[in-house]
C-alpha cells in the first residue's frame, strides 16, 4: 500500500525530539515489508536543505483566509532514507532556522497542511493510508472528509499519533475563515473547551489514533491536559503501540561518533574507552559511576528536579559520582543546573544545547542515564541507553513502565514511582551500589543489550491498524 506520513520533523532533515526520531525509521521498516513509503515535511532552513539535491515536483499557493503564500514540493532525489521524502517550502514561513516556537506557528503549520492537500489531490492516484503525527498535522483528517474541495480524500483512511498529548495546537475561532470551504454543519468537530484545538480535531476525526505505548494510551484516560474525556469516547479506536527504535543508526558496534566501537563480547572495555573520553571533554573522574540526562530540560521530563537532585546526589555522594547534563530548554532550569558547576568541579559538568554526536558518546560512555519525567508517552532515550549497555534509572510513567523493569525485578534498569528529589538520590543511591559490584552491574548491562527494541515488530502494528481501517482485516 502507499503509506504518508505527514509530521512537522523528521531524522535526519529536522530534528527537536523523538517525533523525528521516529518518523525517521518508521517509514523505513515500513517499507522493507514490501510498501511504498512517503514522508511530507515542511522545508525547514536546515543544513539538510542547502546540502541535498531536491527536485521540485509541485508547485502552487496556499490560500489562507485573505493571505497567498506560494509553495513548491520538493522531492529528495536518492534513495538513502529508505522512504521518499517531500519538502513543502513556503518561504515566507518556513525558511527559518527554528522548527516550533514562533507567533505565527498556526498560520505556519495550517499553511503546511493545507499545501501538502493541495498537492496530494493533484497527483495522479490517491494514497492508501495518512498517518498524522502530532497537532501540527491534525486538522488534516478533518480536511479530508470535510473541505469540498479535498473531496477526492474523503473516503482516504486517516490515523493520527500521538507522541504527546500536552501540546494540542489550539487556536480562536476567529481564524475559522483560515480553512478552505467546508459544509458548516461539521464546524462542532473544530472545537473543544470553545476553542479550535487540532489534536482534537485530530482524535475526532481520524480513523484511528495511535499512542507510542500501551501505557500512555491508559494514562491519557486520566490525565490528558483537559482532553480525557475525548480520549475514553474514542477508546474503541485507539492502540498504544510500542515505539522501537532505529537499530541501524543506534549500533554502539557500528556508531561512527564513538570514540569505540564494542557489542555485548567487550562491553567493559568498550565502554570505559568512551568513558575516559567523555570524562577528558568534561573535566570528570573516569573511575566514579557517570550519570547523565540527555533532553528537554522541561519540568514535564523532571528537568525542574534535577539541579536539587544532583545537588544532594553530589554532597552526600560528593567525590564518589559525576553527573554529565545535555540538554536545553527552560532557562531557569539551565541557570540553576549551570549555577552548581564551581561547587562541583571534576564531578559534574553541563552542556546546555542540543548535540547528536555528543548524544551518542554519552549513552556509550555513561554508566547510568536519568530519566525522571513526569509524563513520558514513550521515551526513546531509555531504549537507547539500553542499547549502549548504560543502565536507565526512570520514573514509572507510559513508555517508561512499558520498557524498563527494577533489577530487582530480574529486570534491566532501575525504578522509582514518585517525581521527586528524594525518589531520584534513593536511586542513584541503589545505583551507586551496584557500580560497586561489578559483576552484577555487568549482568544488568548485558540484559539491557541482549532486549529487542526495534522497528520489525512495531512497524508491523502499524500496518495491522491501516488495514483494520482499511476494512481489510
Ligand atoms: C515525544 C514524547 C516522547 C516520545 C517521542 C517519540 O517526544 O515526549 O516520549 O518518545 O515523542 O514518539
Amino acid at each position: 500500500m502507499e503509506i504518508f506520513h505527514i509530521s512537522a520533523e523528521c531524522y535526519p532533515v529536522a530534528k527537536v525530539g523523538g517525533l523525528a526520531d521516529v518518523v525517521g525509521a518508521l517509514p523505513k521498516y515500513q517499507s522493507n515489508w514490501g510498501h511504498e513509503l512517503r514522508v511530507v515535511m515542511p522545508c525547514y532552513q536546515t543544513k539538510f536543505r542547502s546540502e541535498n539535491d531536491l527536485e521540485c515536483v509541485h508547485w502552487g499557493t496556499v490560500k489562507l483566509g485573505g493571505f497567498n503564500f506560494p509553495f513548491s514540493v520538493l522531492k529528495e532525489t536518492t534513495d538513502k532514507l529508505g522512504f521518499e521524502l517531500y519538502l513543502i517550502e513556503i518561504p515566507e514561513l518556513f525558511d527559518r532556522k527554528e522548527v516550533y516556537g514562533y507567533e505565527d506557528d498556526i498560520e505556519r503549520f495550517m499553511s503546511f497542511q493545507i499545501a501538502v492537500l493541495d498537492w496530494v489531490i493533484g497527483r495522479a492516484t490517491m494514497p492508501d493510508v495518512i498517518n498524522c503525527h502530532d497537532h501540527h498535522t491534525g486538522l488534516i483528517p478533518f480536511m479530508m472528509q470535510h473541505c469540498y474541495k479535498y473531496h477526492q480524500l474523503s473516503n482516504t483512511p486517516s490515523m493520527i499519533t500521538i507522541h504527546n498529548g500536552l501540546y494540542q495546537g489550539q487556536f480562536s475561532f476567529d481564524k475559522l475563515n483560515y480553512f478552505p470551504e467546508f459544509d458548516l454543519t461539521h464546524v462542532r468537530l473544530l472545537e473543544w473547551d470553545s476553542q479550535i484545538n487540532s489534536l482534537a480535531v485530530a482524535v475526532k476525526c481520524a480513523s484511528a489514533v495511535t499512542t507510542v505505548s500501551p501505557s500512555y494510551l491508559d494514562e491519557i484516560n486520566y490525565s490528558a491536559n483537559g482532553l480525557e474525556s475525548l480520549f475514553n469516547l474514542v477508546r474503541y479506536k485507539s492502540r498504544g503501540i510500542l515505539n522501537g527504535i532505529d537499530t541501524q543508526v543506534w549500533d554502539p558496534a557500528q556508531d561512527k561518533m564513538l570514540e569505540k566501537n564494542y557489542s555485548i563480547q567487550n562491553l567493559e572495555k568498550g565502554k570505559q574507552q568512551n568513558k575516559e573520553v567523555l570524562c577528558t571533554l568534561f573535566n570528570l573522574d573516569p573511575t566514579k559511576p557517570l550519570f547523565s540526562f540527555i533532553g528537554r530540560l522541561l519540568d514535564e521530563k523532571g528537568g525542574d528536579l534535577l539541579p536539587q537532585a544532583s545537588a544532594l546526589a553530589m554532597s552526600e555522594n560528593y567525590k564518589e559520582i559525576n553527573i554529565l547534563i545535555l540538554g536545553s530548554g527552560s532557562r531557569q532550569i539551565e541557570n540553576q543546573l549551570n549555577s552548581l558547576l564551581s561547587d562541583y568541579k571534576g564531578n559534574y559538568n553541563t552542556f546546555i544545547g542540543y548535540n547528536e554526536e555528543l548524544a551518542h558518546l554519552i549513552y556509550a560512555g555513561a554508566d547510568f542515564l536519568m530519566m525522571p519525567s513526569r509524563v513520558e508517552p514513550c521515551g526513546l532515550n531509555q531504549m537507547y541507553s539500553l542499547r549502549y549497555g548504560t543502565i536507565p534509572i526512570v520514573r514509572r510513567t507510559g513508555g517508561l513502565k512499558d520498557t524498563v523493569v527494577d533489577f530487582g525485578d530480574d529486570g534491566n534498569g532501575i525504578c522509582h514511582d514518585q517525581s521527586s528529589v528524594g525518589d531520584i538520590c534513593y536511586s542513584i543511591q541503589r545505583a551507586v551500589s551496584l557500580y560497586d559490584n561489578k559483576e552484577h552491574l555487568n549482568k544488568i548491562r548485558k540484559i539491557g543489550m541482549s532486549t529487542d527494541h526495534s522497528w520489525e515488530k512495531a512497524s508491523q502494528e502499524y500496518i495491522e491498524m491501516y488495514n483494520l481501517i482499511l476494512n481489510k482485516i
